[in-house]
Formats: C-alpha cells, sequence, structure tokens
C-alpha cells in the first residue's frame, strides 16, 4: 500500500495515510496529502475525510529529518492547501494526534475523533513549539488561557477534554470510518461550507489584563531556563494582537529560533536516546519474554510500597509481604497516604484508589508467593540479609518466576548465589520515590537470562518507567557516577563554598535540586552507613566527607530530623540557612589544615558536572553502560539533570570534550591525581576531535 490512498465513498472523498509507525509527517507523507487534497478539488467528491491506518493519526512532524536540508511541499504549504480546500474537510482521529499532526487537524475544517484517541502539541518537550500554525490556531477555537496551559505544558489530552474545549467537534465511540463519513454526510445534507479557523477574531478585551505576564513568571519557575515555553506566550500574545498571517510569521520565525537552539538539540538527543535505551545489544528484537500477571514484594518501607503502588496502578496483583503484621500496616498506611495526595491534585478518583489498594495485599508468609511471576526485594541495604531473602524465594517461589533486587549497590551474582537458579534473578533498580521517578535501571547479573532481561525491559513500559541496562559493579550507572560528583560538592564545602551557594549553583543550571538539599532530603544517614561498610582505602582522603559525617554525628540527619545541611520549619518544611552548619563546616576545615578560599561558581559547576562525565567515560569503557545516551537518560530520569542540557554525556560533546579533557586535568594538577585522572576515553575522544555520541562499544 502506497503511504497516501485516495477512495471515493459514494460523494465522499476518503484519503487514507499509511505511514508506519506512527503516521510522521515525512517527505512522502506531506507530498501525498498535499496532491490528494489539491486532486479532490476537481473530482465529484462533495467533502473530504482525511484519516489514518495503523496505530495513530499522524503523530507530528518526522523529527528524524530535523537538520536536514527541507523538501517541498513542507507542512505549511500542505496546511494551506488543506484550508483553502473548496470542499469541507474533516480530520478522523485515533490513536494520538500530536504536534505537526494535531496542526493538520486544525487546518481541517471540522475535527472528530474515536473517545480513546488523545490530541496535543507537544513540541515543547522537543524544545520547539508548534511551526504549523498550532500557537495560532489554538488559542482561537480554546480560549488563551487553555492554550497556554495546553501548548506549554505539552500533555495530551482526551478526546472529550478536546471537545469540551472546541478544539473537536465530535467525539465516536466506535467505528471511526463510519463515524466520519456519517459526520460528513450530515455536512453536506446541510450545505455546511469549509469552515476556516484562521477567521475566528480573538477580542483583545477578552483577555484578563496581565495574563501573559503572569504566565511568563509562572514559568520562570516552571520551566527555568527554556526558551520554548516562553516563545509560545509570545506566540499566543501574536495571536490575540496580531493578523492571521503575521501571527504565523512570528511562530515561523521563533520555531526556527528553537530548531536551532542547543536546548532542542538536547532534549531532541534525550527523545531518540530514551527509545534507543531499550534496545539490548546482542539480543535479537524477538527474544521470548515471560508473562508478567502478579507480582511478589519483599519489604514495604519506601521503596517497597512505591514500587507495589506503579503495578496496581495499571492492574497488577501484589502480595507485600513484611516481617510482621504491624510492618504490614506500616507500609499499607505510607501507600495510602500517597494515593491520598494523588487524589487531591485530581489526579484519580476515591474508585480508582479503592481498586489500587484492593490489588495490594499484605502476608507474612513466603507461601503466599508461589504463584507469583515476579518478585522485587526491596528489604534493608544488607548482604547477608538478602541473600537470606533469595534462598526463601528460590525455596517457595514456583519455577520460572523472576526473582528481583532493587539493591542500590550490592552484588548482583552474590545475591543470586544463594540461589538455584541464578539465570532468573536480575537487578530492578527503582528510583525514590518509586511510584513518582521515571527511571528503572535493569541490572544485568553474569548469569541472568536473555529472557529475563528482556521481559525487564518490556515490563517497565507496560509500568510506564523508562528502562536503562546496566552492568553489575558497585552503584551500576547512576549511583556510581552519583559519587564523585557527590565527593566534590563534599569537597567544595569544606574548601570555601556553603551549602546555599553550591545549591544555588546547580539548581540556577538546571539541577531539579541542588546536591544538598537532595543529601537532606533523602537522610544523610544513608551516606553515612554506606562509607561505615567501605574499608579505608575504599574511604578516600578523610577530609572528604568529613563535613556530612560530622552533621550526622550531631544528629542532623536531614529534613526526617528537622535539621542537615539546613534548618527545616516542622509545620511547612521551609528551609533556612543555619550559622551552625557553617561555624561545622569551618572547624572541620581548620582540623583538617584547609585555609578556606572564595569559589567561583563557575568552579563548582564545573568539578561537579566534569566529575560526572568523567565517571561516565570510565562507565562506558567498562561496558557497564551500552552507550553514551543511556547514562543520559538515567541521569535525566533519575537524578534531576536538566532534559534541556542532554544529560551529562551529551552536554560533555555539546561543550566539547577538549574543554572537559583540559580542566579535568587543570583540576589534577590543582587537587591531585588521586580524584582527578582523565579517563581513557576522555583523553583519547578529546585529543581525537570525537564525541561521545560518535562511540560506539564494539570500538573497545
Ligand atoms: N518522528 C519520527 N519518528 C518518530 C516520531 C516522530 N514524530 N514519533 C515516534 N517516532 C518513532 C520512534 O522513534 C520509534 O522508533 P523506533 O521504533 O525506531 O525506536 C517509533 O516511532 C515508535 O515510537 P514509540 O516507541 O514512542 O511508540 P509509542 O507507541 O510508545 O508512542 C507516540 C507513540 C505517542 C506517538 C510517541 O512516539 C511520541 O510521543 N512521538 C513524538 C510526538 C511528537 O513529539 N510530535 C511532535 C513532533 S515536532 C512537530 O510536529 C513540529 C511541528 O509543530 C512543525
Ligand atoms: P526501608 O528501611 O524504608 O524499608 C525496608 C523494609 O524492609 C522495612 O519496612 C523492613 O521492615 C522490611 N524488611 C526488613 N527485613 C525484612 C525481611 N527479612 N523480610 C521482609 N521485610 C523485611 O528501606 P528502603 O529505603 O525502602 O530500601 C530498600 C532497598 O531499596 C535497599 O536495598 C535500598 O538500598 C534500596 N533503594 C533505596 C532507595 C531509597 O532512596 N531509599 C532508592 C533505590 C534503592
Amino acid at each position: 500500500m502506497s503511504t497516501v490512498n485516495y477512495e471515493l465513498i459514494g460523494d465522499i472523498g476518503v484519503i487514507r495515510l499509511n505511514n508506519p509507525p506512527v503516521n510522521a509527517l515525512s517527505h512522502g507523507l506531506r507530498e501525498g496529502i498535499w496532491g490528494a487534497i489539491k486532486n479532490a478539488q476537481e473530482d465529484a467528491s462533495k467533502a473530504l475525510v482525511l484519516l489514518c491506518e495503523g496505530r495513530t493519526f499522524i503523530a507530528g512532524a518526522d523529527i528524524t529529518e530535523f537538520g536536514k536540508p527541507p523538501q517541498a511541499p513542507g507542512l505549511s504549504e500542505v496546511i494551506t492547501e488543506i484550508e483553502n480546500s473548496c470542499k469541507p474537510v474533516i480530520a478522523a482521529m485515533h490513536g494520538t494526534a500530536l504536534g505537526g499532526g494535531f496542526e493538520v487537524a486544525l487546518a481541517c475544517h471540522y475535527r472528530c475523533a474515536l473517545a480513546s484517541a488523545k490530541v496535543g502539541l507537544p513540541e515543547v518537550k522537543l524544545g520547539l513549539l508548534p511551526g504549523a500554525g498550532g500557537t495560532q490556531r489554538t488559542p482561537r477555537l480554546a480560549g488563551v488561557a487553555a492554550a497556554l496551559e495546553l501548548i506549554t505544558k505539552g500533555s495530551p489530552i482526551p478526546a472529550a477534554k478536546a471537545e469540551s474545549l472546541k478544539l473537536i467537534d465530535r467525539v465516536i465511540d466506535d467505528d471511526l470510518l463510519k463515524g466520519a463519513l456519517a459526520f460528513a454526510r450530515e455536512l453536506i445534507d446541510r450545505n455546511a461550507p469549509p469552515r476556516r479557523v484562521r477567521d475566528i477574531v480573538i477580542d483583545p478585551a477578552s483577555v484578563p489584563e496581565g495574563l501573559f505576564d503572569d504566565f511568563r513568571q509562572r514559568l520562570e519557575k516552571r520551566a527555568r531556563g527554556q526558551l520554548a515555553p516562553q516563545h509560545i506566550v509570545t506566540c499566543i500574545e501574536a495571536a490575540v494582537h496580531q493578523p492571521f498571517d503575521e501571527g504565523l510569521t512570528k511562530e515561523l520565525n521563533l520555531f526556527i529560533e528553537c530548531l536551532l537552539s542547543s536546548q532542542s538539540a538536547a532534549l531532541r538527543h534525550l527523545f531518540f536516546a530514551e527509545r534507543t535505551a531499550t534496545k539490548i545489544q546482542g539480543l535479537p528484537k524477538d527474544t521470548p519474554t515471560r508473562e508478567i500477571k502478579s507480582v511478589g514484594i519483599i519489604g514495604g518501607g519506601t521503596m517497597g510500597g512505591g514500587i507495589a503502588m506503579n503495578f496496581a496502578n495499571v492492574g497488577i496483583p501484589v502480595k507485600l509481604l513484611e516481617i510482621d503484621q504491624a510492618a504490614i500496616e506500616r507500609g499499607l498506611a505510607v501507600i495510602d497516604k500517597n494515593y491520598n495526595i494523588t487524589l487531591k491534585k485530581g489526579k484519580l478518583t476515591e474508585a480508582q484508589k479503592t481498586h489500587c489498594l484492593s490489588l495490594i495485599e499484605g502476608t507474612t508468609d513466603y507461601a503466599d508467593l508461589a504463584e507469583v511471576d515476579l518478585v522485587i526485594e526491596a528489604v534493608f541495604e544488607n548482604i547477608e540479609l538478602k541473600q537470606e531473602v533469595f534462598a526463601k524465594l528460590d525455596q517457595f517461589c514456583k519455577p520460572g518466576a523472576i526473582l528481583a533486587t532493587n539493591t542500590s549497590y550490592q552484588d548482583i551474582d552474590q545475591i543470586a548465589a544463594a540461589t538455584n537458579r541464578p539465570e532468573d534473578v536480575i537487578g530492578l533498580h527503582f528510583f525514590s520515590p518509586a511510584n513518582v521517578m521515571k527511571l528503572l535501571e535493569v541490572v544485568r547479573g553474569s548469569k541472568s537470562a536473555d529472557d529475563v532481561i528482556a521481559t525487564a525491559m518490556q515490563l517497565a513500559k507496560i509500568i510506564k518507567k523508562v528502562p536503562v541496562l546496566a552492568g553489575n559493579c558497585f552503584g551500576f550507572i547512576g549511583n556510581r557516577m552519583v559519587r564523585p560528583y557527590g565527593r566534590e560538592a563534599q569537597l567544595c564545602l569544606i574548601e570555601g563554598a556553603t551549602p546555599e551557594q553550591i545549591d544555588t549553583v546547580m539548581q540556577s543550571w538546571g539541577m531539579a535540586m541542588g546536591p544538598m538539599a537532595v543529601g537532606d532530603l533523602a537522610g544523610l544517614d544513608i551516606g553515612y552507613k554506606v562509607r561505615q561498610g567501605l574499608n579505608e582505602a575504599e574511604k578516600g582522603d578523610p577530609k572528604t566527607y568529613c563535613i556530612a559525617d560530622a552533621l550526622v554525628e550531631i544528629g542532623r540527619l536531614g529534613q526526617k530530623s528537622g535539621a542537615g545541611y539546613y534548618r527545616y520549619d516542622p509545620k511547612t518544611r521551609a528551609r533556612s540557612s543555619d550559622p551552625e552548619v557553617l561555624a561545622l563546616i569551618e572547624a572541620q576545615a581548620e582540623a583538617h589544615g584547609i585555609e578556606r578560599r572564595e569559589i567561583s561558581d563557575e568552579e563548582i559547576l564545573n568539578r561537579l558536572t566534569f566529575a560526572l562525565i568523567n565517571e561516565g567515560a570510565k562507565i562506558l569503557e567498562d561496558g557497564t553502560a551500552q552507550r553514551p545516551s543511556d547514562i543520559d537518560v538515567v541521569y535525566v530520569y533519575g537524578y534531576g539533570f536538566p532534559p534541556h542540557r542532554g544529560g551529562p554525556m551529551h552536554y560533555a560533546d555539546s561543550i566539547g570534550l577538549a574543554k572537559v579533557y583540559e580542566s579535568i586535568c587543570a583540576f589534577r594538577d590543582q587537587h591531585g591525581e588521586a580524584y582527578w585522572t582523565p579517563a581513557p576515553l576522555l583523553t583519547r575522544l578529546a585529543q581525537e576531535g570525537k564525541t561521545f555520541a560518535s562511540w560506539t562499544n564494539d570500538q573497545h
């Protein structure tokens, strides 16, 4: 079948698009639509229906074509052709009508969609704005306030909501073609003319005073440092105050500016990185998977409870095993509290909450896990305890059940060795809060079976996580890299910075939180306990963590004890600086013979990010990560790295590996080799003028 087919059904012309997998608006599709509309002007049709084959209506411009020389007809020309049609054109949508795809629909004269369809303008998530009239037509239909929300957030909305916003005219319950043809028939029968959204005029007096300025200010918090959201506001403002064609020109100019920006390059990199991460080198696409219809979780604490929610949310029943009834109740109470938060935000109904809770059942008896397809262990971070749990799982679980651990640092092979079926054992490392954070590190043990890995990657998608495969080493990808990052934060602190300075630098650069605030949130005792378990060589220079250790030793454990690097208001949890901490830092510096100095913001930023990148290079070379973009996915989805900087490895490429290498050499000369030896891979690539992106692991 060709990309675009045309058929006359009675006096209705049906244009069918077929460009798998998602009907992206590649050159061939644009040409086909343009031609079909043009030809239909001359035939016997009285109305035209535009719909798609396959899993979805057009999901947007073809992102792979960005950055390549444009080929006519461009999307704007196609859209003009549709809008200028002398016969009414009806878009009939199913699946996800997104970006340029929804802009095509907005240029049609009427729109209908299956009830299950979603529509939206997600360009902002790629650092872009809708570049084919979306910012001009959406406010004309839905109003300015709704358009601002929809386009700056970029999240698709269900058909019913789109109908209530007047973005679509009709919701169709079952057969899309039948419904669309019936809609076309009605239009023909009542002689309905082509109805052009461009002709709607927005009365500037209908827009509340100060709306745009207030919205811009809100965006400064919600989308800190990002270009596209601010430009979207400018475009929508133009839709109110300027004629349609001038608005379109403004939109096109700002779209091009976004397209050429480093932010959009980073976000587009992440779009493909996230999808590439699901592909496992050496594992055929058709590797069989195991069916996961029920899950057991061992340990219902901070992580176990959140992990259980992920499964209940998609209808998979969970048995939650704890040490006693009191622990079960504690765990279930936290889960209940978390659901209430979602309920209050309006993202869950009472009935959905009740259903989810009914899927989570507490137990203290391993025999109750006999039939589950997957078990995830989330007990305390202690190897002997984990081995004890796995020996029991081996005894009680059915053959073929996948046995997973959520360990942060322990050796998967050592855990697997406690069973007689190491091929069924794998790491499934969730991030806290596990019901919120999107990352799932899938940690491969030396004996993990291929179908176990394939199942884990597939399962991640079902529970709406982004999976990344990691090798089995201390801290895997994420926690291994965060150690040098945290180390440099500690060293900057003792050498002269304050917690406030470090957090402000990192947050204004785009990190979701600064490292000190993260430490306080997670609990400073966690890192303390890990360090206590290390031998002297592993602990490194005693000055490195002396401040963090001293805080824990005086009972400042972070938010949970009301004080850590900051002081926290017991009621509001608002944080404030604490002179006691500064005094403690100064005392530690003196005790270690360090004369504190002024540290520039740039030094803080470079030491923290380059420490990450250097470890990332080692992780690539030793095969812990499959590819640089996997590391980027880990950092953005698990550690609050700013998406518009694309992740640490993409960021390194964007500023140039030579600069990173030279700075690391300068840090080595200043601070010594123990912490600052440039990774061999970084050295090689920098000297050859290459990028991480150009590297593939069959080269090592
Ligand atoms: N262009 C090119 N390829 C695309 C694409 C696009 N717009 N959207 C998806 N793909 C590719 C993916 O890379 C993937 O390829 P792979 O199989 O080789 O890895 C394949 O299609 C399937 O994608 P998913 O795995 O994401 O499939 P899902 O079913 O999970 O999701 C989707 C489908 C919701 C459509 C999702 O792919 C998506 O969100 N796509 C992007 C939508 C988007 O951002 N559109 C706006 C583009 S920008 C634009 O339109 C500018 C305009 O205003 C001028
Ligand atoms: P937690 O202390 O909050 O919960 C552990 C739970 O396990 C407790 O409820 C305890 O009663 C239960 N438990 C202990 N022994 C048990 C046994 N023998 N049988 C059944 N239940 C038992 O710990 P948390 O934070 O949930 O951590 C769990 C695991 O997840 C650890 O391995 C940790 O390293 C890992 N992890 C923790 C993250 C975090 O941010 N807290 C992030 C990612 C992984």
